[in-house]
């Protein structure tokens, strides 16, 4: 594929309003690529349905991710945002790129363990193939960097052994992509139980930040949050919960931890926490702003949609098209 620029692609799932986690460890950073890179930015609301979704929410938050990340800084002039769902070579490359993948790489896969523990009612081959159709959204694009958080670098991890299989087979087809994981803020943990990443779909809201929460909720959330009792603000192993904060500190103001710790010797946690939510209502105040206004144009919104679906079905007829032939479909 002639490519002029890098190429860029990632993904969120729809699932609800996406955490300060989601923001601090991918989408913040992903306008910033845009100058660089050609980047495609993707509503993953194939992978939402591995876990039960109710069809009018997952329809109506598709549409509020993309406001979500348009709000972020997303400019749809310069980069391609678009529904999954709405380009129909992600699931056609899919099946092909599992004939390429080994049963047991998939049942190895962190999230899939994690996601069996927690639905074990619904244990489905979807979840378990997950990573197959999240190859297939990076290697339709030759893809040469994908930006996410560290939960999801084992799955760049398979998306490269799949393209480096596949192209051992029948040539150099795949372009092998890289993961680009942020120096600081790739796991912001649970706010509440801070061995754990902050997740979405988490049932204790004290635990999350969501981004579109009021600041009385985010300051509510951040002095409730569990730290230790040694009152001291420093990075440590075995501080997580002042570890994490200082994380997101550091994230929102720019500040480093050295500079963070000096800045808050002898001070209790109670003033660190009070900055900590104060640097996050600041960070997230310009984005919801700009949000609101963009979930009340239905218009712009569908046709950025549409947009971003035609520019990115039309790359990814490309590829899918030289897959198939490689791999000895009859074309008519
Ligand atoms: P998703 O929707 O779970 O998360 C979107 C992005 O947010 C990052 N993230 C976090 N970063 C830091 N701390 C956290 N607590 C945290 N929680 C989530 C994730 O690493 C991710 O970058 N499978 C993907 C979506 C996807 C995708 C793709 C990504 C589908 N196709 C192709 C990249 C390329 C997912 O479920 O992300």
């Amino acid at each position: 594929m002639e490519k002029m620029k890098k190429r860029v692609y990632s993904g969120i799932q729809p699932t609800g309003v996406f955490t300060l986690g989601n923001f601090v460890g991918a989408v913040r950073g992903w306008p910033k690529l845009q100058e660089e890179y050609d980047c495609i930015y993707s509503v993953a609301d194939q992978h939402a349905i591995t876990v039960r979704q109710n069809p009018a929410d997952l329809r109506r938050q598709s549409r509020e991710m993309v406001a979500l990340l348009l709000a972020s800084g997303i400019d749809p002039q310069k980069s391609i945002v678009f529904v999954q769902s709405h380009v129909p070579a992600h699931a056609q490359l899919s099946w092909v790129l599992g004939c390429f993948c080994p049963f047991g790489d998939l049942t190895r896969m962190h999230q899939f363990k994690e996601k069996s523990a927690k639905h074990p009612e619904d244990i489905n081959g979807g979840l378990l193939t997950y990573p197959i159709l999240m190859a297939a959204d990076i290697l339709l694009y030759g893809t040469d960097y994908v930006p996410v958080g560290v939960d999801q670098k084992q799955h760049v991890e398979l998306t490269r052994d799949i393209a480096q299989r596949f192209n051992g087979v029948y040539g150099d087809v795949f372009t092998i992509p890289d993961a680009m994981i942020p120096k600081v803020g790739a796991k912001v943990m649970s706010l509440q139980e801070p061995a754990k990443k902050m997740s979405k779909s988490d049932s204790n809201e004290n635990a999350v930040v969501r981004v579109l929460d009021e600041p009385d909720a985010i300051l509510r959330k951040f002095k409730r949050a569990v730290t230790d009792s040694e009152g001291s603000v420093r990075a440590a192993e075995d501080k997580p919960g002042v570890t994490n904060l200082m994380s997101i500190y550091s994230v929102c103001t720019g500040k480093t931890f050295e500079e963070i710790e000096a800045a808050f010797a002898g001070q209790g946690y109670g003033v660190f926490k009070q900055a900590v939510a104060e640097s996050v209502i600041d960070t997230l105040r310009p984005f919801q702003q700009e949000y609101k206004r963009l979930l009340a144009d239905k218009a712009y919104l569908d046709g950025v949609m549409a947009d971003g679906a035609a520019r990115a079905a039309a790359l990814a007829a490309r590829l899918l098209t030289k897959v198939y032939k490689k791999v000895g479909f009859l074309q008519l």
